[in-house]
């Protein structure tokens, strides 16, 4: 686990890079906070590093959005609108997270996914004016790589 502190969009977009890029195919990376918190921001700052060039746009009407990034496919979620689970199942989701993509979900909450390997991030406001945010990120991922990823976000002011 490790916390960070965000001082504007523009930081947050680079912890996310630094975190996109240590992505591999079937990781997900599912993002909790409240509306405006930053998650899209962040989900974007991820796809950049894994090579996506097209402008992300937001994915709630559709609940997925997929681009091609430099090496792998990259999924995005967002579950906000979600109504039952069939129209989970009509997304593609289950299908979607899988072995040769790295999915972003936004609202992971409104469904019940938890895949294997995932990185749970939650931002917060952190009450310092509009700007500043609380990161904190949670790794299930096979040994050695939550060692990986927090030594290449080790240049981030940490909580
Ligand atoms: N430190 C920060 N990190 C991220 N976003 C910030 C930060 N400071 C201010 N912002 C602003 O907060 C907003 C975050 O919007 P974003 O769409 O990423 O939120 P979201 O969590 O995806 O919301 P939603 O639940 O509606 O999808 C943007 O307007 C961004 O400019
Ligand atoms: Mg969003």
């Amino acid at each position: 686990m490790i916390r960070l502190r965000s001082r504007s969009e523009e930081e947050t977009a680079r912890i996310a890079g630094a975190l996109g890029e240590k992505l591999l195919p079937g990781d997900t990376v599912l993002l909790y906070g409240e509306l405006g918190a930053g998650k899209s921001v962040f989900a974007r700052g991820c796809a950049r590093a894994l090579g996506v060039k097209n402008e992300m746009a937001s994915p709630s009407f559709t609940l997925l959005q997929s681009y091609e990034g430099e090496r792998y496919k990259v999924n995005h979620f967002d579950l906000y609108r979600l109504g039952s689970a069939d129209e989970l199942y009509y997304s593609g989701l289950e299908e979607h997270i899988g072995e040769n993509a790295v999915s972003l979900i936004e609202w992971p909450q409104q469904a019940d996914v938890c895949p294997g390997k995932r990185i749970e991030v939650d931002i917060e406001r952190a009450g310092e004016g509009d700007n500043a945010r609380r990161i904190e990120l949670n790794f299930f991922l096979p040994e050695g790589r939550e060692e990986d990823i927090i030594q290449a976000l080790g240049r981030f002011e940490t909580e």
